[in-house]
């Protein structure tokens, strides 16, 4: 049986990763890489690929960037000719990027059953693009996949028959367990000349907070103040780089004596520098999760979360444009003397790859 698995954005690959180890315990299934093209540099996409041990795609889209109705869809003209000539079984979409969406969308089109991995999610903001692709993606797909208790509620709510509700875990963290050992050994915040746990770490690429002049400026002077106390380490994603060119920003940053940038790094690089950090900055989705499974402090800069479970059982703090608590949690992060305490989530256990598959097996009916 065909499965296509869609990629496109950097936060997918490390998902898809745990889905193709987990495929060979599965004789009956064949995973099929289509990835969408929508991440194309060489440190956004086929690095990931090296590390991840990744198989070549079986199709590449090739659309690159674009506004939304761009990018959504070229995405969708090119994956729904390519699954007319090749149609899948399943079509298993990850998390909430514009090609999760616009393959989702063709499937269901085409009467292709989806399954949404990491499906449930909701921060309740719809001016993010990303809750939009998440409610339209969850209510066209046959199977949900979610990895933590909110996401099975938010479903319920919305009025998703429970039979197609799976709490499984979460692939991301899968495949964090799996490249833990070999990201610890790789110190590579020693090739910026930092000690364990005596830097920050620094992730941003949220239009709401880099695509706003003054935003991004806020947030500047807070880096600086920081820096002030604890020496960061700041990789800058493509879109960041932009705004922080454009707006003047850059140079600013590149003088500033304690702060690092660089480019975006690889997954194991990217583990390596969180693992041994003493406070990550972010606006990431992803990272929020896997400094919870890290135990290590996380200050989100957004108003919102979709993953509430880093709230509650991990070690994320929302800042919400609140600059005294943002201040007021870095004090505390250096003053914290304690060991850490990873988070203990239900499911995220490393096994949420092959629950998958194995639901997926089990809503096949078997072909004559
Ligand atoms: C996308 C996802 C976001 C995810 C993020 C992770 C959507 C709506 N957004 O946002 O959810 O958290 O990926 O990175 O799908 N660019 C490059 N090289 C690349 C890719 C992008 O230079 O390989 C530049 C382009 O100028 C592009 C800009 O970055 O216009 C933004 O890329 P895009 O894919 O539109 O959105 P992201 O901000 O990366």
């Amino acid at each position: 049986m065909i499965v296509d698995v869609i990629a496109g954005a950097r936060p997918n690959f490390m998902k898809v990763a745990a889905l193709f180890e987990a495929a060979p315990a599965f004789p009956t299934l064949t995973l099929r890489l289509i990835h969408t093209g929508q991440h194309y540099d060489a440190n956004m996409s086929d690095v990931f690929l090296q590390e991840l041990n990744l198989p070549e795609p079986t199709h590449h889209l090739r659309v690159g960037s674009g506004d939304h109705t761009t990018q959504t869809t070229l995405i969708m003209q090119r994956y729904d000719a390519w699954i007319v000539e090749n149609p899948p079984k399943w079509v298993l979409v990850v998390g909430d990027v514009n090609s999760t969406l616009a393959c989702a969308l063709v499937a269901a089109k085409r009467n292709i059953p989806v399954g949404h991995v990491e499906a449930g999610l909701r921060s309740f903001d719809r001016t993010m693009p990303e809750e939009i692709n998440r409610i339209v993606t969850d209510s066209i797909s046959s199977l949900l996949f979610a990895t933590e208790n909110s996401g099975v509620i938010n479903l319920a709510k919305e009025g998703h028959p429970a039979e197609r509700i799976h709490l499984v875990g979460h692939v991301m963290i899968d495949t964090l367990l799996r490249q833990y050992e070999q990201a610890k050994s790789l110190r590579y915040y020693e090739t910026f000349g930092f000690v364990a746990h005596e830097y920050g770490f620094v992730t941003l690429h949220r239009p709401s907070n880099v695509d706003d002049h003054q935003q991004l400026r806020a947030i500047v002077e807070q880096l600086e103040w920081t820096a002030e106390r604890l020496p960061l380490l700041f990789a800058v994603h493509p879109r960041t780089q932009q705004r922080l060119t454009a707006f003047d920003l850059l140079t600013r940053l590149e003088h500033s004596p304690r702060i690092t940038l660089s480019a975006p790094l690889s997954y194991r690089q990217s583990l390596s520098v969180m693992a041994n950090a003493r406070v990550v900055i972010t606006d990431s989705g992803g990272i929020q999760e896997e400094t919870s499974v890290l135990g290590v402090p996380c200050l989100t800069l957004r108003d919102t979360t979709e993953r509430p479970i880093t709230l509650t059982e991990g070690t994320n703090t929302l800042i919400k444009n609140d600059w005294t608590l943002y201040r007021q949690r870095i004090m505390e992060v250096l003053d914290l003397k304690a060991s850490r305490q990873s988070a203990a989530i239900p499911y995220w256990d490393g096994k949420a790859a092959q629950r998958i598959l194995r639901i997926l097996v089990q809503h096949t009916p078997h072909e004559a």
